[in-house]
């Protein structure tokens, strides 16, 4: 089969991310061809892939408009990373997010695929320049960062290095529309992409509200799920703004962009994560809500999926 069918994605790495995508493209009836380095890891993966769809067809929450059955006639599992390649016109990489790992392995991909083969990247934390450097032709390389569960979240950052070449992004980006991911593209490479810096944004000023003494982990907590995350679930901080004022963004702008400005201004130093008395009480403070004990962890994890899973039924039906 060549490449050039469109057909076949290659998933490198079978872990959580690895496993997800590989059901996120079958539920779009792409054939997937899992790789991972530690033998028999691959087969396993689709055991447990099996099991979850299996679950999420029960629930009517399956993808994509064949059966389990069908999507599972999609799958196959690799030890060796040359046949797994064979036949992709696009590879996702799913290993552990470690440079040197990534690096080597998008530069064994390279020598095992033709030159028109887009090699893509999940990683979370690692800008293009740094994961991609070991590669010769950078045009057909970039990241496509998922969020988990991305069955359920099915927002993609798609980050181009200096050097990709348009046709790429557009490409993936019509993938990823196509399997039913919420592609976004941003312009140029940046540390955090936009998902995660905005995240650190939050995190920062929730830490020092608590680290401060102005409110409890608890609260500080219904404030987004009971109030910012009601409407960010539907739109986002600009379309809000833009309601929120009778005549839009720039009239939102003039009655409340001074006490921004000024609330902004404010704002304390980066915390000290883990380090010091003020992190120590935040993370008791949370444990005591929810011990960190696989059993209380897991039982939470549970529920979060099954709300997500609940919100992503919704969000389709609107
Ligand atoms: N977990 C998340 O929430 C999340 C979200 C978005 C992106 N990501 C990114 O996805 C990537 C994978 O994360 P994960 O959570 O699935 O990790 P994981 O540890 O669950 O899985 C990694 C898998 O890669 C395999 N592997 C390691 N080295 C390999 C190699 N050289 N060749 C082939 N396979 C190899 C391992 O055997 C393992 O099965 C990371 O870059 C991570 O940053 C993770
Ligand atoms: C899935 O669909 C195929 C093709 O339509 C059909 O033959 C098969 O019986 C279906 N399997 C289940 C479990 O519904």
């Amino acid at each position: 089969m060549s490449s050039s069918d469109m057909k076949v994605i290659t998933v490198v790495g079978s872990g959580l991310i690895g496993r997800s995508w590989a059901m996120v493209f079958i539920s779009g009836g792409f054939s997937v061809k899992i790789y991972d380095n530690q033998p028999g890891q691959s087969a396993k993966a689709i055991t447990e892939i099996r099991k979850q769809m299996e679950e999420l067809e029960e629930a009517h929450m399956l993808r994509g408009d064949l059966n389990s059955t069908q999507q599972l006639g999609l799958l196959s599992s690799y030890d060796d990373l040359g046949r797994a390649l064979e036949g992709a016109f696009f590879v996702q990489e799913c290993v552990f997010e470690q440079l040197e790992v990534k690096q080597s392995v998008f530069q064994d991909i390279e020598r095992l695929v033709g030159k028109d083969v887009i090699l893509s990247s999940s990683t979370s934390c690692l800008v293009p320049s740094k994961v991609f450097s070991q590669v010769q032709d950078k045009s057909r390389c970039i990241v496509s960062h998922p969020v988990n569960p991305p069955y359920y979240v099915k927002l993609v950052e798609l980050v181009p290095h200096p050097e990709t070449a348009a046709a790429v992004i557009d490409t993936t980006h019509s993938l990823m529309t196509k399997v039913g991911q919420a592609p976004v593209r941003l312009r140029k490479e940046i540390d955090g992409f936009a998902l995660n810096r905005v995240q650190a944004a939050i995190i920062a000023e929730s830490w020092r509200l608590v680290q401060d003494g102005v409110i409890s982990v608890k609260d500080i907590d219904l404030v987004m799920s009971e109030g910012l995350g009601m409407r960010y679930a539907f739109i986002g901080p600009m379309e809000t703004m833009h309601l929120n004022a009778p005549a839009g963004l720039e009239d939102y702008m003039k009655r409340y962009g001074e006490g921004i400005t000024r609330i902004l201004n404010a704002f304390g130093p980066v915390p000290a994560f883990s380090s010091g008395e003020a992190a120590k009480s935040i993370v008791n403070e949370m444990c005591e809500l929810i011990p960190n004990d696989q059993q209380h962890l897991s039982a939470r994890m549970e529920r979060r999926d099954q709300l997500l899973m609940g919100l992503a039924k919704l969000k389709k039906d609107h």
